[in-house]
Formats: structure tokens, C-alpha cells, sequence
């Protein structure tokens, strides 16, 4: 893992370069740490263990808090922020934010399930948000507040696995497994879409430079046949208006 951290440094570098970029990115995060919070409240509520729940309730508590401090932070830079923005692409799959619990039905999961979702889910986060403290050393402000949603990553990610192994001592090997497959697959599909869109951009491209060309010449010889200024109408259709057409 460290060495797809050090290959990926330059890709990670580029993309937070940009401050306009890194305003909508972190705006972004904050969505969807937003959105991991309320899910945990869910979580809380139909969860029958009274550890979980109260464990659930502060991690919502803490995603809530990491949501306020990257919208506070990317509201700040744009602010600041005065030139043009040289890219509106916000590369989310080269530099995604906390996934929480990518669309999961939190009532379809068993504890134990919905436990190894959030650790590899805490993991992942953790791992990803250490690689943009890393090249944000020009923005230190924006590289603190990676800082300290980073430690609280940390803390998600070892109270979920403690309690997956209290809660499944047998089964929290397999269910770490089934977890990652699920999310071993829907990190294809989300590839397999981003490449989708570069294909069908890249054919349109081709078609707009190939199939419209011809049409773009008979427009143009049709125009420049077209004589200009006031024309007299012809007798026919010189009559008196007495229809629309
Ligand atoms: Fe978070
Ligand atoms: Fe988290």
C-alpha cells in the first residue's frame, strides 16, 4: 500500500493543485461525510445493542463535525480563491473522500456486516485523506483539517474491528471478506462508468470532427448561394396577409 501511496503522490499532487478544484473537492467531502453521519444515526436506531448504539451515535457526532470543518474550509477557499479556475473536473476517482457506507440498506445489514463495511470504509478513508495531508503542503490550513479528521479516521477504524470481532468472534474473518468483494466490485463498476464517459466524450469528439464536417460545407455553400440584404417576394406569395403562413 505505501507503494501505490508514493506512486500516486504526483497524480494527488495535480489534482489538489488547483485551489478552485480543491474549494469544490472539499465542499464535496463534506457531502458526503454529511451524509455518513446521518446514516449513522440510522444505524444507531436499529441497531438492538446498547454499546453499538451509543458508539454509533458518536461516530454520527464526529462525521457530522468533519462535515462542518471541510464545508467551512472549502467555502473559505473559495472566498479567497480570485482567479479562474483552469479545470471545473472534479477527478473524484482519482481522489475520493470518505465513502461511509456507499449506498448500503442499513436495515438489510447484520451487525456484524454493517460493522465490516464501515471498517474497510474507515480504512480506506483513513489511508486516502493521509495522502492529501501529504501534498497539501503549500495550503497548511487545508492540510489541519485533514489532520484532525484523520485521527478521528484512525478511531473509527479500530472500534469497528474491536467490535466486529466482539460482536462475530467466529464469523468477522468471512464478513471482512464478503465486504471487501462487495467493495472490490463496486469499485469496478464505478471505473467501468468513469470509462464508459471517456469513450462515449471521446467518440462524439470523433463524430463531431468526422460525421458533422459534411454537413458543416453544404450549410456553408448553401449561405454563401444565398444573396444578401432585402429580396423582392415573389407575385404568389405577394398576396395580402390573410393566414399565419
Ligand atoms: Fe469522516
Ligand atoms: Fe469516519
Amino acid at each position: 500500500m505505501e507503494i501505490m501511496r508514493i506512486l500516486l503522490r504526483p497524480v494527488h499532487n495535480w489534482v489538489w493543485l488547483d485551489t478552485a478544484r480543491r474549494a469544490r473537492k472539499l465542499l464535496g467531502f463534506a457531502e458526503t461525510e454529511a451524509e455518513g453521519g446521518r446514516d449513522l444515526v440510522r444505524a444507531a436506531e436499529v441497531t438492538p445493542d446498547p454499546l453499538l448504539r451509543r458508539l454509533f451515535f458518536l461516530h454520527a457526532r464526529d462525521e457530522q463535525r468533519h462535515a462542518e470543518l471541510f464545508r467551512w474550509r472549502g467555502a473559505t477557499l473559495l472566498r479567497t480563491h480570485s482567479g479562474a479556475s483552469r479545470s471545473a473536473y472534479r477527478a473524484d476517482w482519482l481522489a475520493p473522500g470518505e465513502r461511509g457506507l456507499d449506498d448500503l440498506r442499513i436495515e438489510e445489514l447484520e451487525g456484524g456486516a454493517l460493522l465490516a463495511f464501515l471498517h474497510l470504509s474507515e480504512k480506506s478513508a483513513a489511508r486516502d485523506f493521509a495522502s492529501y495531508r501529504d501534498v497539501l503542503e503549500r495550503d497548511p490550513s487545508t492540510r489541519a483539517v485533514f489532520e484532525e479528521v484523520l485521527r478521528d479516521e484512525a478511531y473509527h477504524m479500530n472500534y469497528t474491528l474491536s467490535q466486529l470481532v466482539r460482536v462475530s468472534p467466529r464469523r468477522h474473518r468471512y464478513l471482512l471478506w464478503r465486504a471487501r468483494l462487495s467493495r472490490l466490485w463496486k469499485g469496478y463498476l464505478r471505473l467501468a462508468i468513469a470509462f464508459a464517459g471517456l469513450i462515449s466524450g471521446l467518440v462524439l469528439t470523433i463524430l463531431y470532427f468526422t460525421l458533422l464536417v459534411p454537413f458543416g460545407y453544404l450549410a456553408k455553400r448553401a449561405a454563401r448561394r444565398e444573396s444578401t440584404g432585402w429580396q423582392p417576394v415573389s407575385s404568389e406569395r405577394n398576396t395580402s396577409l390573410d393566414r399565419q403562413y
